[in-house]
């Protein structure tokens, strides 16, 4: 898959903004899988250098919402991500600690009726948010689908 790969090579690529350093062979391994499913709602935990959201957001659908907490996110990043993903889809950044409700509401916001397909809590090591996945959306619905939690 050509198109992955030239997307991989940028995503570690170190010292840029757009890396991860996630295992590239097992990601890999990850995002074919995910881009038989083409989730259509994504939420991040860690955008960090806005790596791992560059790759889903080459995996998701095309008119996919890609939203992505941090405890900090800079103005590169919130301008360079206006150029980031496929033509129809809408990425979101949102500065704020995952537990607060006011980081709840400001996804709820986002999310309105929608539901999120794939969740990916990003080696979050010292405040590993472990209450996130059991919230449910304002509607008291669970938060459905993938929930890959990467603790390495
Ligand atoms: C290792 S990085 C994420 C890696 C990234 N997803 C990638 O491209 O591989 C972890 C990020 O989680 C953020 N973080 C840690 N605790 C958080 C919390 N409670 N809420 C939101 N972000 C948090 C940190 O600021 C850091 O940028």
């Amino acid at each position: 898959m050509k198109v992955l790969d030239d997307i991989l090579k940028i995503a570690f690529t170190q010292g840029l903004l757009l890396t991860t350093k996630q295992i590239k062979e097992e990601i890999k391994e990850f995002l074919l899988i995910l881009d038989k499913v083409k989730p259509k709602v994504v939420l991040e935990i860690g955008t960090a250098r806005g790596g791992t959201l560059l790759l889903f957001s080459n995996i998701a659908h095309e008119e996919a919402i890609l939203i992505s907490v941090d405890l900090y996110q800079t103005i590169e990043k919130r301008i360079l991500f206006r150029y980031i993903g496929k033509e129809k889809q809408k990425i979101y950044l949102i500065q704020g600690d995952s537990h607060s409700i006011e980081t709840l509401r400001k996804i709820g916001g986002i999310l309105r009726d929608n539901k999120v397909d794939f969740l990916f809590i990003g080696n979050i090591f010292n405040s590993l948010p472990r209450g996130d996945y059991r919230k449910k959306d304002k509607r008291g619905r669970p938060i459905t689908g993938f929930l890959p939690i990467n603790n390495t």
